[in-house]
């Protein structure tokens, strides 16, 4: 094993964390203090490429100058009225992302879990109202190894004890099934009780799982047959991270309810949204939901400006090209002990295949010595996810950090 010693500035942020913050992650021994585009730079001043971009929320890259301009515009004018009030913003937000996804009404949240939360609420609704489902009883399908937030009803469906041991009793209502099995959804969907299908187009936090070809477009014409809403939850695959605007794109499916976060504000602050038709959204009416800093006008000036950088700075076909770069140099590094490369766009993963099973960790602590920071999942998997920006020499960069760190596994 390694031992990269750390500095003392090092040592007393990450001791003053473990001292009074509570012990629910497990960060890698950096501390970071800049960012800027593909970059972020620790406290001592060493620069990384940054190959996580937050979960996906920093696509646009760190401190993108045009969002944060718009942030800081606008947190000299107005930041919350609540929805208790209108803001000018809101409303110009509504319509400029109904627009750009092609939807006819959104409801505005802060965190990705509390948006896949109301896209729960909706579409129980909708089976009441809509398709007649007898009261209390709506079920909802979804998939093992998801992963959509940590609230208590959303990890009731977890299938990862990490997120749900000894944190019940948990809501009911929920069918599990496997992920990329067509033929389960279908059996599942025969149930007259089902009103949705919630699923992630490519498992991010699993290990970035890529579904079969067409199990997207299945699932979306099995949905319309059986009349269940199709729940999209592309807080991690949307927003250009896959190659297209939202990854369910690559199938030209288009969820019936569709829910966005994380880059939504470029990593500056929690902003979420659901999407959905009016047939759908309006079933909601007013005092029955909402969040006391959702739609506020701070996050929507920002979201307006982060979607117009990804589509006039070009990222949905930057990361498609440097995507298809990655994996085809990954592909020619020579080591035993990668596994398996896979993703779409610049969401990728590489699964380690060790004896020891603290390989995957280990490798990351030797990509930060040299100046790469990405982070294990489940074990043996790490996930290779730069900001959108990256530039083709970057990239060729990057992988030669990789192959050089690979060699710590020797
Ligand atoms: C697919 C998916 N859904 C939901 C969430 C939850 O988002 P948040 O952490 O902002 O609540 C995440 C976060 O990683 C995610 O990847």
């Amino acid at each position: 094993m390694l031992i990269h010693t750390l500095s003392e500035k090092t040592q007393y942020y990450l001791e003053l964390e473990e001292n009074f913050g509570a012990h629910n992650y497990h960060p890698l021994p950096v501390v970071l203090e800049k960012g800027k585009g593909v970059f972020v730079w620790d406290v001592d001043g060493k620069k990384y490429y940054d190959f996580l971009s937050g979960y996906s929320a920093v696509n646009q890259g760190h401190c993108h100058p045009r969002i944060v301009n718009k942030l800081i515009e606008q947190a000299q004018k107005l930041t919350l009225t609540s929805r208790a009030f209108y803001n000018n913003l809101l409303g110009e937000y509504e319509k400029f992302a109904t627009e750009y996804f092609g939807y006819g009404k959104l409801l505005p949240m802060n965190t990705g879990v509390e948006a896949v939360e109301t896209a729960l609420k909706l579409c129980r609704r909708w089976g009441y109202e809509k398709k007649g489902i007898k009261d209390n009883e709506a079920k909802i399908i979804v998939c093992e190894n998801n992963f959509h937030g940590r609230t208590t009803t959303v990890i009731s469906f977890s299938t990862d004890p990490q997120s749900n041991k000894k944190f019940g009793p948990y809501t009911p209502g929920f069918i599990v099934i496997p992920y990329n099995d067509i033929n389960a959804l279908q059996k599942a969907l025969e149930d007259k009780a089902v009103a949705g299908f919630l699923v992630e187009p490519i498992q991010g936090e699993a290990g970035v799982c890529v579904p079969d070809e067409g199990y997207l477009s299945k699932a979306k014409q099995l949905c319309e047959a059986y009349n269940v809403l199709f729940i999209g939850d592309e807080i991690q695959t949307g927003l250009c991270r896959t190659g297209r605007m939202l990854a369910c794109d690559h199938e030209n499916v288009r969820p019936d309810i569709l829910v966005l976060g994380k880059a939504l504000s470029g990593g500056t602050l929690p902003v979420s949204a659901v999407l959905a038709d009016d047939e759908i959204m309006l079933n909601i009416k007013p005092g029955e939901h909402g969040s006391t800093y959702g739609g506020n006008p701070l996050a929507c000036a920002v979201a307006i400006e982060s979607l117009k950088v990804l589509k006039e700075e070009n990222m949905m076909q930057n990361a498609e090209a440097m995507g298809i770069l990655l994996r085809e140099e990954l592909q020619k590094v020579d080591s035993r002990f990668i596994s398996i490369i896979r993703g779409k766009g610049l969401l990728n993963a590489i699964v380690i295949d060790h004896a020891n099973k603290d390989a995957a960790w280990e490798l990351c602590l030797e990509l930060k010595e040299n100046g790469l920071l990405a982070k294990p999942t489940h074990g043996d998997k790490i996930r290779f996810a730069p900001p959108l920006i990256i530039t083709k020499d970057q990239i060729l960069e990057c992988v030669d950090i990789i192959a050089d760190s690979l060699k710590c596994l020797e």
